[in-house]
């Protein structure tokens, strides 16, 4: 395997990463997919390196998907969050970073509500640092393995409809999705509340559309957005019923979409709200198996990272 495809010691986004790097990574994932599948071990090994997870904002998914990543490929691996460390003492993030280096970590993962904070960290630490959502500005991890479920379901992406449907404006997995599936080749369409939708999203090559049939007519797949409350600063629509009301999906909207479409969402989804249950739990959902995804794309990160900063080869 040609390792030079990959060269960067951090991964805190999309935006920057070439449709090679992105092909890259897939076909790694796919490797430890199929290795996970088989429970065949003859992975390769970070043993002997440490992973430090730095979780500053509540996290399930992603946490613990770094989590088994690490441990599947041998590493140590510490979790801190946010109340557990001397953050609240009034420690910085940098001196947080650099006594976590000193320590001996040899990759740090970070989730942080501040937009920029893991290419701020990049940039302090030598060892290589892992973006797992800054803010309302990425989450490329998410973006990796919804796009890494997407092609397992839909071969190549080029051409096909991908809908994003929701709370566009906070939300770092539309700004991530969006710029891997452009990447790609996807035609990708936004949908939601004007408030929520801007038109200013146009720039980044996307479809804003407000009229929400239209943007499920013939869809490949959706992919659904919780209300980011905890972003918001005001009142984006006059009230989550009536935010279900619009554009909830339901099994009429749903029916817009093409036959056998995929039903996506990054998850914690609220039930009844963005989507009705029965669709979450239906065959045509694969928001359980993006969870599962998540796990072999964060190894293909954590290795990829880690062997370009340690100049090895397979
Ligand atoms: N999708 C996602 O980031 O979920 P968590 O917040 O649970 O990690």
């Amino acid at each position: 395997m040609n390792l030079n495809r990959w060269k960067r010691k951090d991964l805190f986004g999309i935006e920057v990463l070439e449709r090679d790097e992105l092909e890259f990574i897939f076909e790694i994932a796919s490797d430890f997919r199929a290795k996970m599948d088989a429970k065949d071990k003859s992975l390769p090994s970070l043993e002997g390196q440490s992973v430090v997870n730095l979780f500053m904002e509540p996290s399930t998914r992603t946490r613990v998907a770094f989590e088994m990543a690490a441990t599947r490929l041998q590493a140590d691996v510490i979790t801190i969050s946010q109340g557990a460390s001397s953050l609240v003492k009034g420690e910085t993030l940098r001196d947080t970073a650099m006594n976590i280096q000193a320590l001996g970590a040899d990759i740090i993962v970070i989730r942080h509500s501040s937009a920029g904070s893991a290419k701020y960290l990049s940039k302090i630490v030598d060892i290589p640092v892992i973006n797992a959502g800054d803010g309302a500005h990425e989450h490329p991890t998410q973006a990796l393995l919804d796009c890494f479920t997407l092609k397992k379901h839909l071969g190549d992406l080029n051409g096909k409809k991908v809908t994003i449907l929701g709370d566009i404006l906070f939300s770092r997995v539309a700004r991530s999705n969006i710029w891997a599936l452009r990447k790609l080749g996807a035609d990708v369409t936004i949908a939601g509340p004007a408030t929520l939708v801007p038109k200013s999203f146009e720039t980044m090559g996307v479809t804003v559309c407000h009229k929400l049939e239209e943007a499920l007519y013939g869809a490949d797949a959706v992919i659904l957005l919780r209300i980011q409350h905890e972003r918001q600063t005001s009142t984006h629509f006059p009230s989550l019923g009536e935010y279900t009301s619009m554009f909830g999906l339901n099994e009429k909207r749903a029916s817009y979409l093409k036959k056998g479409a995929l039903i996506m969402h990054p998850g914690p989804l609220n039930r009844g709200v963005e989507i009705d249950s029965s669709l979450a739990d239906s065959g045509r959902s694969v928001i359980l198996e993006q969870v599962t995804n998540g796990i072999a794309v964060r190894m293909a990160a954590l290795y990829l990272c880690s062997i370009a900063n340690k100049n090895s080869t397979f």
